[in-house]
């Protein structure tokens, strides 16, 4: 466990190729793996991904850093956040301090969802200057989101640490990310029967790095 948690630099932001595809999850899993904090920056409607997270994980409150923004809607923040009459910037965010041994930071969405009328959350990983870990879905049309985006982070100069797999094992799509995405896989999660604080800790302790 020291082992695997070491591939993890203390600070890093997790973005998925879709909303929906696990981040909240994986991040669960990272979270009570690493003992981290969790910080989800930019919620948009609700039930919040820190409220599922906190619920989930039944960590205590030390691990959970309030969100900057928490809209009412479930869109596009830049949608949510004007139908609230609200303006985002970058420089509205800071990274917090934590006396966790790490930070997970939670996109919305993908990495092209944008913030405002400029600004996109790719945007926003590079201002937090922070490395990423791209959560994907397992099966069919993993490979193409996932490419996408990996060129998208390439292209931003921003660093990968690698990809988590989400949903059941599927060794071709899995080679074939690593293969053409020439990127390391951090693990895969499995569909979980319960997401609560054992069934996420068997998940993180089952991890295997493949670089
Ligand atoms: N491995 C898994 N086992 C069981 N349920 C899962 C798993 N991964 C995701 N889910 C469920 O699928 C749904 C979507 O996952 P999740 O909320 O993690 O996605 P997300 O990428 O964080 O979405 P968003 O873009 O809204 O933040 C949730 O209901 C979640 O509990
Ligand atoms: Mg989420």
């Amino acid at each position: 466990m020291t082992d695997y948690s070491s591939r993890f630099p203390r600070s890093f932001f997790v973005t998925g190729t879709d909303t929906d595809v696990g981040k909240t999850a994986v991040s669960a899993m990272l979270t009570v793996g690493l003992g981290a904090a969790y910080w989800k920056p930019v919620q948009s409607g609700l039930p919040a991904d820190t409220d599922s997270l906190r619920q989930a994980t039944q960590l205590d409150d030390s691990h959970f850093i309030p969100e900057r923004f928490r809209l009412t809607q479930p869109l596009s923040p830049h949608a949510a956040a004007a139908i609230d009459g609200v303006q985002i910037a970058l420089t509205d965010f800071q990274l917090p301090a934590t006396e966790k041994p790490h930070l997970i930071v939670e996109g919305a969405g993908g990495l092209l969802v944008p913030l405002n009328q400029r600004e996109m959350i790719i945007d926003l990983i590079r201002y937090l200057n922070l490395p990423v870990c791209l959560v994907a879905r397992s099966g069919l049309g993993t490979i193409n989101h996932t490419l996408l985006s990996i060129a998208q982070l390439r292209r931003a100069n921003l660093p990968i640490l690698g990809v988590i797999l989400n949903g059941e094992r599927n060794l071709s799509n899995r080679e074939a990310i690593r293969h053409y995405g020439q990127v390391p896989i951090l693990g895969e999660l499995e569909p979980l029967s319960a997401i609560n604080s054992d069934t996420l800790k068997e998940a993180f302790n089952k991890l295997e790095y493949l670089s």
